[in-house]
């Protein structure tokens, strides 16, 4: 469904997005090394906020905020390599975002179509792995087979994107808890290998734009001995160097996960 807010749309119905990264598709080189070299993760993670506000400054309809939002991921994620990141995980659709109106669910679904379809060739040819954490099933069936084909040809990337779509982290715990009683005894452990999140390296950092400080049903078990870094920055203006400001922060950091 098209809305009033939507974007310029391809014919086959996907919202364009290629034209707002300033870059070439099909891919081109990443960019050049950073300046942060040892900051030690192997894991971020980001809660994207403030796509709404950024608009509003710019008295822009949302879905501009969203769009805009997009450019700011594909810099991180040509970043991964140069940052020496394993994975950087990314709250795209929470489960809860189905209840904002049906316009905006609409163009962030174009936006992930569009997305995926954009951006494929250059995760293959960056060596990124798509990982989809959440209840991705549920969205639409175009959606769900465009994904799973991503899954299949990123699947030998040594750094991954992991996208949370129609992720709760109160719900994946609860499916994780469900898995582990029917294998056998319920543990940290046996709960931690059920996650949607198993295979991936331990999160080390959480960022957060826009100023809001909290987890909303992000990543709540994965967590519990990251660090924290939360900005005032809007998602749409968020830069590699900010990432690079979080991780010179966290470098800095005294990790004792509970000890002394
Ligand atoms: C929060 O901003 C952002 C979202 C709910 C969606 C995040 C989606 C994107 C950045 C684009 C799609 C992502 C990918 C991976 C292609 P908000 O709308 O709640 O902002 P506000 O709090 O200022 O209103």
């Amino acid at each position: 469904m098209s809305s009033p807010l939507s974007f310029r749309e391809g014919a086959d119905g996907e919202a364009d997005v290629s034209s707002l990264s300033g870059n070439p598709h099909p891919p081109g080189p990443l960019p050049e090394g950073t300046g942060v070299v040892r900051h030690g993760a192997r894991h971020v993670a980001i809660i994207m906020d403030g796509n709404g506000r950024w608009a509003k400054r710019r008295r822009l309809p949302r879905a501009m905020g969203h769009r805009k939002g997009v450019e700011a991921v594909r810099s991180l994620v040509r970043a991964l390599g140069p940052l020496g990141l394993e994975c950087l995980t990314l709250y795209a659709f929470s489960s809860e975002n189905w209840k904002r109106p049906e316009d905006e669910i609409s163009d962030l679904m174009a936006l992930m179509r569009a997305f995926i379809r954009s951006d494929l060739p250059e995760f293959i040819a960056n060596d990124v792995k798509l990982k989809i954490v959440g209840d991705y099933k549920a969205l639409a069936p175009d959606i769900v087979e465009m994904l799973e084909d991503a899954l299949a040809r990123t699947a030998k990337g040594s750094r991954t994107l992991a996208v949370a779509l129609n992720y709760g982290s109160r719900q994946e715990i609860a499916r994780a808890a469900a898995k582990a009683a029917q294998a056998g005894p319920v543990t940290v452990d046996t709960i931690s290998a059920h996650l949607d999140t198993a295979d991936l390296p331990p999160l080390d950092l959480l960022i957060r734009t826009s100023g809001e400080v909290r987890l909303s049903n992000f990543l709540l078990w994965q967590a519990a001995y990251a660090e924290m870094w939360f900005t005032d920055v809007l998602w749409p203006d968020f830069t590699l160097a900010h990432l690079e400001e979080a991780l010179a922060n966290f470098a800095g950091r005294e990790r004792r996960y509970g000890g002394r």
